[in-house]
């Protein structure tokens, strides 16, 4: 994908209104030329996240999520930086530009977006059959008999691809497609003998899209009990990438968003009995384990990921691989246990679903058991317990599962279960799991909200698993609050960077934020270079921070010194230990920077 030019992603930071962007997920009051409000990022109870309506950045001094419109967009909707962009450039009606890009990716680019057009095209074509065509009356009997009602159908573009074996090939070529195209786009195959022929035929057909909406490929299912395989699905493509997609995503995002949650179930048919039951957040992974991918996806717009897959053995295994799948990653993930053998769409809507069937599903969601929970349970569940040697394998599973939870009450509980399944010591039960935590089996899911610490220092994923960023050194503070007041007052801001040398910096970001700062003041977040995501970072806090610092030359003085101070300080140790001995002329430097700000903090 070619680069937005720098003059677009401004236009489009001007045109966005940021403060109604933000309202649509948490409520924010103007204070002073900011606005405050619960930060949307983390849970809280007490306002610190701060928006600044001007430069369109914001702030949460709890969790130090930070950023842009652009990242706000893209966090709490799940986009890429460029769709993001797009997004809100269609948003607020911005006309989008891009750099002249190599012609060979221009040239890629161009190809997804016919076949994304042949891809669109089908899909509409496909849903006007399943209402028009008299073939499809099997196809409309078919889903209308499992409880799926006009509305939710149309509302997904379910649709019927007819049996003919050229109906794509004919239509798509008069659209004005090649057959590269349409093979390209999956909707087409070679048959052995040369010719082409429909992929797709006398099938009920779901259009699989991405976050925003956008066909990507298609799932086709079978009518007849004959017919194989029971689900065709588009080839793997350019386009259409199975591991990255969740089928129902953009028709969900908004509830996800609103929620904070989403809820997985497995097939196409159960995103759409959920969300006509008025169960919005259901997206399906289509039949396999969840990845990392989807995860990632769902990561981005909500704090807990409730999974609510078939109970059978497949099902419980995808339960258990999203579980490494998510380690690390800030979400949540539950599991719903669906009653044996069946499904969300036979609960919901099918011929034995019950009147008050939605209920009970939101309720069996809300009731959902955290992963590791369930992974116990699962595996007391499948253990021999009628031997020591059994029972002292189980314990041997479930060690590490229950090393890995945060200390919690729920742990506490689920402890005491164990040392009842397995007739054990309660003590017994604790110690080992301490050891498997100490041996660090499985490492301690950390919820982090913000964006790891990104200024250079190593990240802490602090072993307390707080939900706080990682605490700055004094000496990281203070050439933040520094570079912060010079952002605040760039009258005299621009003397102290100038004042400034790498050496006096903690980290590489640090500095080319004071060189970055040095050179752009007066607008110091307009047109930062966005493939360094860390001095973007870098720069936006320290220009939100700049808003609450009170700055004054006497404040900026004293912090260079102190800065100047650490850096003598440096200097006479490597000197001591190179030579054993630190120069006299760097003793009487730090003597009288020490008496500098001796008389400065005597008179403040
Ligand atoms: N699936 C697939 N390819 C297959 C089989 C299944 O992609 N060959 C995916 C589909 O997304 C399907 C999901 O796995 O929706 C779950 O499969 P299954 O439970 O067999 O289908 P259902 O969704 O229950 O379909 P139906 O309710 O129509 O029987
Ligand atoms: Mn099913």
């Amino acid at each position: 994908m070619s680069r937005f030019t720098t003059d677009t992603i401004e236009r489009v930071r001007d045109a966005v209104d940021f403060v109604e962007i933000v309202s649509a997920y948490t409520d924010v009051r103007q204070a002073g030329g900011r606005y405050v409000g619960l930060c949307p990022f983390h849970e809280e109870r007490t306002p610190s996240f701060s928006l600044d309506p001007g430069d369109k950045l914001y702030y949460c001094f709890g969790c130090e999520a930070h950023g842009d419109v652009f990242t706000f967009v893209g966090e709490k909707e799940g986009l890429a930086f460029p769709d993001a962009v797009e997004a809100l450039a269609e948003r607020y009606g911005v006309e989008v530009e891009r750099e002249r890009e190599d012609p060979r990716a221009e040239e890629a680019r161009r190809r997804r977006a016919r076949l994304g057009e042949a891809l669109e095209r089908t899909a509409g074509f496909y849903a006007a059959c399943l209402w028009d065509s008299s073939e499809a009356r099997r196809a409309r009997e078919y889903l209308l008999g499992r409880g799926l009602g006009e509305e939710v159908l149309r509302e997904f573009g379910v649709g019927y691809a007819p049996s003919a074996w050229d109906t794509l090939v004919t239509r798509g070529q008069r659209a004005g497609f090649g057959v590269p195209e349409l093979l390209g786009a999956g909707l087409v195959q070679k048959g052995q003998k040369g010719g082409f022929y429909d992929r797709f035929r006398a099938r009920i057909t779901f259009t699989v899209r991405d976050a925003r909406g956008r066909a990507q490929g298609f799932g086709a299912r079978a009518l007849r009990k004959d017919q194989r395989p029971k689900y065709l699905n588009s080839p793997e493509s350019e386009l259409y990438r199975k591991k990255r997609t969740l089928y129902g995503i953009d028709r969900a995002r908004a509830a996800v968003a609103k929620r904070g949650r989403a809820v997985v179930v497995e097939g196409y048919t159960d995103v759409l009995a959920a969300h006509q039951a008025g169960i919005g957040e259901v997206v399906a992974v289509m039949g396999t384990a969840i990845t990392p991918e989807q995860v990632q996806l769902l990561a981005a717009h909500a704090d807990e990921v409730v999974l609510a897959l078939d109970a059978d053995r497949a099902g419980r295994e995808a339960m258990l691989r999203a579980q490494r799948v998510a380690k690390g990653k800030r979400v949540r993930l539950r599991v719903a246990a669906m009653p044996e053998g069946r499904d969300p769409a036979e609960l919901l809507a099918g011929e034995s679903a019950a009147e008050d069937a939605p209920e009970r599903f939101r309720e069996l969601i809300d009731r959902a058991d955290d992963l590791p929970v369930f992974h116990v349970r699962m595996l007391l569940a499948d253990a021999d317990l009628t031997s020591p040697a059994g029972r002292d394998r189980a314990l041997d599973e479930v060690a590490p599962v229950l090393g890995s939870m945060a200390d919690s009450i729920t742990r506490e509980e689920l402890e005491r279960e164990v040392a009842d399944a397995l007739n054990a010591d309660p003590s017994l039960v604790a110690r080992r799991v301490g050891a498997a935590e100490r041996g660090g089996g499985e490492a301690r899911a950390v919820r982090r909200r913000a964006a790891p610490a990104s200024d250079g220092a190593p990240a802490g994923d602090g072993a307390g698993a707080s939900e706080q960023a990682r605490p700055l050194s004094a000496r990281e503070r203070q050439e933040r609050a520094l570079l912060a007041m010079c952002v605040a007052s760039p009258a005299e801001g621009l003397e102290f960077l100038q004042r400034l040398t790498p050496e006096h910096l903690s980290s590489p970001v640090a500095v080319r934020a004071r060189e970055w700062l040095a050179g752009h003041l007066e607008e110091p977040t307009r047109g930062l270079p966005r493939d360094d995501e860390e001095l973007v970072s870098y720069v936006t806090r320290v220009v939100m921070e700049g808003e609450r610092e009170p700055a004054s030359r006497e404040a900026m003085e004293l912090n260079f010194l102190q800065l100047e101070q650490r850096l003598l300080e440096r200097r006479i140790e490597a000197a001591s230990r190179e030579r054993g001995e630190a120069p006299v002329e760097l003793q009487r430097q730090r003597a009288e920077v020490a008496e500098r700000i001796a008389r400065r903090e005597a008179a403040g």
